[in-house]
């Protein structure tokens, strides 16, 4: 059972002590927060009963996780399936909080009859945008006026030096003009919606300005394109304070909203694939350069609300996160601000501080 009330050195040096955090009660994140941007959280149709309470405490805005991709959606040709979804929208809705729509065009979780025909052969570019104008006519228009952003793309852009997009079969089958025509079909479904584009490793400097010229060239055309999403899924050491800033600076040139969007900050190095960890509790020492790192983060953000509107935890408390099985399978990774037992963990209150710094 992971010991937390572990007084941590930075704690101390912040003045908060157990008996302090024990007889202090425990503020409201997105309250803090509420005159700098929304705090989000990723959530599924279990995590939105285990976690509840923490929830409707500390999070003004959910994203689900996985249900309003389009396989969960729509998985076959001729059938949808809005139940997860419906009751994660009306969560929200009951508890006073914005939704996040992620995602309508991505080059995973897209089932294959978009692209093929059920013998194998491969659609037409009219046939393949024929199938994303009704999809997503059909699933902006049931949540609209009800989800206020979604993340119209998701991962188009390359990881690699040498090409700028990354080959999908969007890209191949439907040509570089799939990414206006999915912001324009956007904008004409829910003119209201605010539109990202949403990609990982965003703060790279070579991929960052792969993205920057990409919305750039939308933006040059008159694409509706509102924002753009960084995903943040950090570690504790990367990626460096600077790129971050750097990153943001450079995206919040284009004159765009930005949003970090799957913000979370794992414990193991990048490089660090060891399936031999045996570790089962996060100790004081992990959890306090966690905190620092928070600290960092959040001072970032906060030192950025003028275009940054909203940052999204992937996640809600450590015992629910995609890092337990990513990139070690079933590897334990403490990425959030909650312990397993959904205690505020000092990365949380941290980051409690730093929005009244
Ligand atoms: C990407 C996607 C998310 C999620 C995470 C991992 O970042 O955008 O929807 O799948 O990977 O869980």
């Amino acid at each position: 059972m992971l010991d937390v009330h572990r007084l941590t050195k930075l704690s101390v040096q912040k003045g908060m002590n157990r008996m302090d955090r024990e007889a202090k009660p425990v503020p409201s994140l997105c309250q803090v927060y509420q005159d700098h941007f929304l705090i989000g959280a990723a959530v599924n149709a279990r995590t939105i009963l285990t976690h509840e309470s923490l929830l409707t405490q500390h999070f003004s805005s959910i994203t689900a996780e996985n249900e309003m991709k389009f396989e969960e959606l729509h998985p076959a040709l001729d059938r949808y399936d809005f139940q997860r979804a419906d009751a994660l929208v009306n969560f929200a809705e009951q508890h006073g909080m914005k939704v996040r729509g992620h995602t309508l065009v991505w080059h995973n979780q897209t089932p294959s009859f978009v692209f093929s025909h059920s013998d194998g052969t491969a659609r037409t570019r009219e046939q393949v945008l024929a199938i994303l104008r009704e999809h997503m006519t059909t699933v902006m228009g049931r949540y609209k006026g009800r989800v206020y952003a979604w993340d119209v793309v998701n991962e188009a852009v390359s990881d690699a030096d040498d090409r700028e997009l990354r080959d999908t079969p969007w890209l191949r089958q439907v040509g570089e003009d799939y990414l206006s025509l999915a912001f324009e079909m956007a904008h004409e479904i829910d003119p209201n919606a605010q539109l990202f584009y949403n990609d990982y490793n965003e703060t790279h400097p070579g991929k960052r300005e792969r993205i920057y010229r990409m919305v750039k060239s939308l933006l040059s055309r008159g694409v509706p394109i509102h924002g753009i999403g960084l995903q943040g899924h950090y570690r504790l050491g990367q990626p460096p304070r600077d790129e971050i800033r750097d990153a943001i600076e450079r995206y919040a040139s284009l004159g765009v909203k930005l949003q970090v969007t799957e913000l979370d900050v794992s414990t193991y190095a990048w490089n660090d694939q060891s399936r031999e960890v045996q570790v089962q509790v996060q100790d004081a020492r992990s959890q306090e350069r966690q905190a620092q790192r928070y600290e960092e983060l959040f001072s970032l953000f906060r030192a950025y609300k003028d275009v940054l509107t909203g940052v999204t935890l992937w996640g809600i408390a450590d015992d629910a996160t995609w890092l337990d099985n990513f990139p070690v399978r079933g590897r334990k990774d403490w990425p959030l601000l909650f312990t397993e037992d959904h205690v505020p963990k000092p990365a949380f209150w941290v980051v409690v501080d730093e929005a009244t710094r």
